[in-house]
């Protein structure tokens, strides 16, 4: 190509162009405070209603975070997880998912107040960030940035490949966390999710074999096999050391070879994700980088502008 003005004259419509769809992009972006002027107490009543649910049932603080993972790496970010059967709730890895009536809550008052404004994936990740807040005990919080529509597609066929087996190897779980955007470092710093909540004894069963798995504590894995004998229905924390507590004790754990699912312990044992494992036992360390993966991952995918819709109800599609 010749340097003369027609050359230099096409470089710069070029410009222009990418100039304009970056401001498209920036446009379609999500922002703190989306529903000022269309719902101004929107904030407000929904950290009211989720909060009086949690505190209804302290378990479902878990669970919702749970569920926004779950929504975000299947169609991004679109309460496409909160659709009723049939959907991508019949997918297995979705089949233990709980907390549903903490987002169903903040959506009965958030009608009341202002109908057909705010959606269900806003909703989600916002109850996400206050049951994290929760979680850690005011330590991890943020501010949201709003404007998240609701999806109109939920298939369980949709889901597979999407989300890690608790029995996935590293390069597993870095291929999926890849495929939305986030890098292995936010996907360890993720897995810290695992600090609180509950696992289906199913889900650790692989690991409590005749010998147990030799990553697993000897201590541990012989409390597990009485927690969990074949075919048992029972759940087990995550976190035998601080339960309930959202904190960089998870990651103590796994150097101490007590995480509970295979998918936690391997990123002990991968020469690549070992040293990020140690970074993060740091509290002030670890605060900071779930508070910035979580904003990340609240991002995937979102729908905006004009796309999709705003459900009346987050169980159905509007007719
Ligand atoms: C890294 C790959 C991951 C795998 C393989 C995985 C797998 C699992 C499994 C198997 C369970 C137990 C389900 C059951 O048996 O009932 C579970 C629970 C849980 N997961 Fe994950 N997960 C992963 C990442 C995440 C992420 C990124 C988050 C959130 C940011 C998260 C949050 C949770 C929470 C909070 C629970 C407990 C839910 C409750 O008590 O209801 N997980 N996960």
């Amino acid at each position: 190509m010749g340097g003369g003005p027609t050359a230099m004259l096409s470089v710069l419509a070029l410009l222009v162009a990418s100039l304009a769809a970056l401001s498209t992009t920036v446009q379609a972006q999500l922002v703190e405070n989306f529903y000022r002027t269309s719902c101004p107490s929107a904030e407000t009543v929904i950290t009211s209603a989720v909060n009086s649910a949690l505190n209804r049932r302290a378990a479902s603080a878990a669970g919702v975070l749970r569920i926004h993972f779950h929504d975000c790496f299947v169609h991004g970010c679109d309460a496409s997880v909160l659709i009723d059967s049939p959907s991508e709730k019949d997918a297995p890895p979705n089949g233990s998912l709980q907390g549903f009536e903490v987002i169903d809550a903040a959506k009965t008052a958030i009608e009341k107040r202002c109908p057909g404004i705010v959606s269900c994936a806003d909703i989600t990740a916002m109850a996400s960030q206050i049951a994290v807040k929760k979680l850690s005990g005011g330590k991890i919080t943020w501010k949201v940035p709003l404007g998240r529509r609701d999806g109109l597609v939920s298939s369980a066929a949709d889901v597979a490949g999407k989300l890690p087996a608790p029995t996935a190897n590293v390069a597993t779980l870095k291929s999926i966390f890849a495929g939305v955007g986030l890098t292995t470092e936010e996907m360890v710093v993720l897995s810290g999710a695992h600090s609180v909540g509950v696992a289906s004894c199913r889900a650790v069963q692989n690991r409590l074999t005749t010998p147990p798995d030799a990553t697993l504590d000897p201590t541990y894995a012989q409390a597990l096999q009485r927690q969990c004998p074949a075919g048992s229905p029972n759940n087990v924390n995550l976190d035998v050391t601080t339960p309930t507590r959202l904190d960089e004790v998870y990651f103590k754990n796994l150097q101490a070879r007590k995480g509970l699912l295979t998918s936690d312990q391997v990123l002990h044992e991968d020469p690549e994700t070992k040293p990020m494992v140690a970074k993060h036992t740091s509290q002030g360390v670890f605060n900071e980088a779930f508070k910035n993966a979580m904003r990340k991952m609240s991002d995937i995918g979102v729908l905006t502008g004009s796309a999709g819709e705003i459900r009346a109800n987050c169980h159905r599609f509007n007719a």
